[in-house]
């Protein structure tokens, strides 16, 4: 998952502005069976390990077994529906063609309603944001404090959590406006001009950020585990080595979005 997950982020974030990806650049793409196929498997990853880690995380949150039933079949019905429609896109990504109208076009709302998911992610984001620096702040200003908070692995953990769900919000849009490609690449033109807005240029930074994030924090995880590294100093070097790489593998990226927003 991690070289399908890294590959998208480079093409879309390192080798191209998101605003300039319309349906003429999806189709070009989805012209070879190959390019379909890895977009396809990487669907198929990023949306089972997401709706599981979702459900897991808020499973531990409902207590009733009858709660628990219906988030069950909520997580299966939610992740067999975008596997539907992103499976469907794919399999039909031949026929897009920019600009053009096509048998979705006349519901013009669809953009609108994608768009106003998106701005209401990026608010959702920038409030998470705001909150681990309101807490990273009290802990700083209350010299840092025994207890809640004072072993770096805790910060590790929810920032990978805020991380998985925030890039799991944002897959699931992605896969609702990239099945208007095939059906109304007129509309998914409009919907992805709309990703130049000022107000959501903090978020794609923010999205790569998570992902690159994510991902190299779940690796760590993975190491510690099969080296068999319980060490506190371990977690503490590698969560520092994570979170300096991050932030370097993230600075290419938002100037390739500074420089190239239409
Ligand atoms: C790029 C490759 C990825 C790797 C290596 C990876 C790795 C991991 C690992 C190891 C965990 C378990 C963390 C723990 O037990 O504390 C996890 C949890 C999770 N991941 Fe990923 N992941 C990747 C991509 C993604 C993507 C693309 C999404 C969203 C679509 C996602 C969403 C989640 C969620 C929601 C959780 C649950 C968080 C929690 O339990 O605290 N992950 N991931």
């Amino acid at each position: 998952m991690v070289v399908f997950v890294l590959g998208h982020l480079f093409i879309m974030h390192y080798q191209h502005v998101p605003a300039s990806t319309g349906a003429a650049f999806v189709g070009r793409r989805w012209a070879g069976a190959a390019w379909r196929a890895f977009d396809w498997v990487l669907l198929a990853l990023a949306l089972s390990h997401g709706v599981a880690g979702a459900h897991a995380v808020l499973r531990e949150r409902v207590r009733g077994p009858r709660a628990r039933t219906v988030l069950d079949g909520a997580a299966v019905a939610g992740a067999t529906i975008f596997a539907a429609l992103g499976t469907l896109a794919v399999a039909a990504g031949s026929r897009a063609a920019g600009g053009s109208p096509g048998p979705l076009s006349v519901h013009a709302w669809i953009p609108a309603a994608l768009l106003g998911g998106l701005l209401a992610l990026a608010t959702l984001t920038y409030l998470a944001l705001l909150g681990v620096a309101a807490a990273a702040a009290a802990y700083v200003l209350r010299r840092f404090p025994a207890g809640r908070w004072s072993y770096p692995g805790q910060w590790a953990f929810a920032l990978n959590r805020i991380a998985g769900l925030g890039v799991l919000g944002f897959l699931l849009l992605h896969v609702a406006d990239v099945a208007m490609v095939p059906f109304a690449p007129d509309l998914y033109d409009r919907t992805v001009a709309g990703y130049a807005l000022p107000y959501l240029a903090p978020m794609e930074i923010l999205l790569v950020t998570a992902v690159v994030y994510h991902a190299l924090n779940g690796l760590r995880l993975m190491a510690l585990e099969a080296l068999d590294r319980r060490a506190a100093r371990a977690h503490v070097l590698s969560f520092a080595v994570v979170v300096v790489v991050t932030a370097l593998l993230v600075i290419p990226s938002v100037v390739v979005l500074l420089q190239g927003r239409p």
